[in-house]
């Protein structure tokens, strides 16, 4: 059922009782649209294009090796943005959820660390995280707490290339990040998604199978994209101005 701003106030008491109802078996999805408040461009459409080129192109390990610079350059850009990128109300609402026992994980695709930042304990990164870095010849790991200064940057082990540890298209996902992911999505009884285009697997199908196994999909999303079929209420609203209200209408109870 597809909800606008206005109507909002009839299904808020349903949205509530279901969220309590699920003794602590909530699980949020999120994706960029709930980053956007705090500043983070989305990947899709106009803002999502960097020097011309689109996401799907950058986060691509083809265009990796043929031009690291370049994509480099996207990441760096978007560190410095995400470096000084605060919790919106939408990552305060969901931490707020996890504190009162109501809310048992964050299933995220961002790479921003926004939800950890805002306060969430249990937050799975199936698309790994900006802070982290990674040889593409040896084991080197790293983490960061800053933009990088000088691109691209070298492994201090074997002088080859870093890349960021995030998961490019057609890269396969963190097994343990993927295998939680499944198990809270099959257990769930309410699974809140926000802010995602519902395009990018496997996340795309976590709505779905959720919805199979009996729980009630709740998204939020100014927008109508394939989860608002799903959902029992999709929201066409913005997360930030949407989460707060269903936590602090759980306040009331
Ligand atoms: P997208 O950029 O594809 O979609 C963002 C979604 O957020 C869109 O559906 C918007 O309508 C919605 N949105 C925008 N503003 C919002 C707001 N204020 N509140 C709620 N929703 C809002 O981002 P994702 O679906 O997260 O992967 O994209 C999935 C993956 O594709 C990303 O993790 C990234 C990208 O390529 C990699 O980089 C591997």
């Amino acid at each position: 059922m597809i909800i606008k701003k206005e109507e909002l106030g009839e299904v808020l008491p349903s949205i509530q009782e279901e969220i309590l109802n699920a003794n602590g078996n909530v699980v949020a999805l999120t994706g960029a649209g709930i980053s956007k408040a705090s500043g983070i461009p989305t990947f899709r459409g106009p803002e999502g294009k960097f020097k011309g080129k689109d996401s799907t192109e950058l986060a691509n390990p083809y265009t990796f090796s043929q031009n690291p610079k370049l994509v480099w350059e996207w990441y760096k850009y978007r560190m410095e943005i995400i470096h000084k990128a605060k919790p919106n109300p939408a990552h305060l609402a969901l931490a707020e959820l996890e504190n009162k026992g109501l809310l048992n994980a964050v299933i995220t695709q961002n790479v921003d660390g926004l939800h950890q930042k805002a306060g969430n304990k249990n937050v799975i990164e199936i698309h790994g995280s900006i802070w982290r870095m990674k040889c593409v010849n040896c084991d080197y790991k790293t983490q960061i707490n800053e933009p990088i200064s000088k691109i691209p940057p070298r492994c201090p082990n074997c002088n080859n290339i870093l890349r960021p540890d995030v998961v490019w298209y057609g890269e396969v996902l963190p097994e343990e990040a993927i295998k939680k992911s499944h198990e809270l999505i099959r257990n769930a009884k309410v699974l809140i998604v926000v802010g995602t285009s519902g395009l990018v697997m496997p996340a795309a199908r976590f709505p779905g199978i959720a919805a199979a196994f009996g729980a009630t999909v709740i998204d939020i999303n100014p927008i109508i994209t394939p989860v608002s079929e799903i959902a029992k209420w999709a929201i066409l609203e913005k997360a930030e101005e949407i989460l707060p209200l269903i936590v602090s209408s759980l306040n009331k109870t």
